[in-house]
């Protein structure tokens, strides 16, 4: 029996592969990169570089690094990954800060046991990075809740005369995971505004929680926490980036029975316990999509943000722009909500230039009409002058 199913495995693959051979130079030629790469923060002093193709294939990034070239592969337990469209190769910080880099991918049309039809190799440009290099002023454009309306972003965003150094992109950027390609979406208002050449720090919105492709998604960053959450410096300041979850409990309607976040955000909430955070960093800065803290499926992240000394929370999910101090959960931190999409037809883009002690917020829309600034001092005063 067990030689007749060999028999025809091998018979099935044989059609398989010859049939994929045929079509071949005919696939081939659809086979481009989809979604340009930007680098992501994803903690462990590392970078996740993520691009997309539109069939199926290898991918790697390659650069040369104090006189070595080095050629990093998207690969899981030695395996280079190329069923998935969506490609990812962690790169350590110092490796990419300040150097050039060129990412590639392979076309592969079929893969068996002994045998792989492959096709084109497709390959960016050279795309120069920059690092944190010691500026005393640093900009950090904080870009929440587009909900697929990356137009009206990139009006509010052109207001600000300022190129930034990083990119904060605080979650519900699509507003579904029901298909792969909306991670593809994500990948695409990365690159539109961080071009791949500064970092970016994602964090999961509720929405991006939803579909069945949210995990898929989280996967790709390859973080070592076991969720899309981590801990990344840029210069004096410390981010924490945190997975604040869904809005509504496990036993919604809207789950289907078919979501455990009471078990991810107290594993996560465990982690945040057992971290160990940077003394020397000047600034800690939270970045949480919901800003609702005080109950996190049962913990108190409020709380817990004060122990470990956050300095400044910032937040979105409420498509509205707030500064606070967040007394009202005991929590002596300050709090900044950006505002994301605004209304059917606005959207609200966020700079924050932090220096000298001072983290001044300044909130555009995309009728060029400035909607909010405000100056947190770290003395522990606030100066709110607009919004
Ligand atoms: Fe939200």
């Amino acid at each position: 029996m067990y030689e007749l199913n060999l028999v025809f495995n091998v018979i099935i693959s044989a059609i398989i592969v010859i049939q994929s051979a045929l079509c071949l130079p005919i696939n081939s030629l659809f086979f481009r990169i989809d979604s340009n790469a930007s680098v992501f923060e994803s903690g462990d002093g590392m970078y996740t570089v993520i691009w997309s193709t539109s069939l199926p294939g290898t991918g790697y990034v390659t650069y040369n690094y104090e006189g070595e070239e080095y050629t990093v592969k998207d690969e899981k337990n030695a395996a280079l990954r190329t069923e998935d469209t969506v490609h990812s190769v962690r790169i350590p910080k110092e490796h990419l800060d300040h150097n050039t880099y060129t990412y590639h991918s392979q076309h592969i049309a079929t893969r068996r046991a002994y045998v792989a039809v492959k096709g084109r190799t497709v390959s960016s440009g050279p795309v120069e990075f920059k690092g944190y290099s010691g500026q005393d002023e640093i900009r950090a454009l904080v870009i929440s809740d587009i909900h697929e309306n990356p137009g009206n972003a990139a009006k509010a965003v052109g207001c600000f005369e300022e190129e930034p150094d990083l990119i904060i992109m605080n979650g519900d950027e699509v507003s579904l995971m029901t298909e792969d390609y909306k991670f593809k979406q994500v990948l695409q208002y990365a690159y539109r505004f961080s071009r791949g050449e500064i970092p970016v720090l994602y964090t999961r919105g509720n929405h991006e929680n939803r579909g069945e492709y949210s995990s898929d998604a989280v996967d790709i960053f390859k973080t070592t926490t076991g969720g899309l959450y981590y801990v990344c410096n840029y210069g004096p300041v410390q981010f924490l980036c945190l997975d604040s979850g869904e809005d509504k409990k496990d036993s919604d309607w809207t789950y289907s029975g078919l979501v455990d976040y009471t078990s991810y955000i107290a594993e996560e909430t465990e982690w945040m316990r057992s971290l160990e955070l940077d003394d020397d960093a000047q600034y800690r800065i939270c970045v949480a999509h919901i800003p609702h803290l005080k109950n996190r499926y049962g913990n108190d992240w409020s709380q817990l943000l004060a122990d470990r000394g956050i300095d400044l929370f910032v937040g979105g999910h409420k498509h509205r722009i707030n500064f606070e101090f967040n007394e009202k959960d005991g929590a002596p931190y300050y709090q900044m909500l950006d505002g994301g999409k605004n209304g059917d037809d606005r959207y609200i883009a966020t700079m924050l230039t932090i220096k000298e002690g001072q983290i001044d917020v300044v909130c555009y829309d995309n009728n060029k009409e400035l909607r909010g600034e405000h100056t947190y001092y770290f003395d522990g005063s606030a100066d709110n002058q607009a919004g």
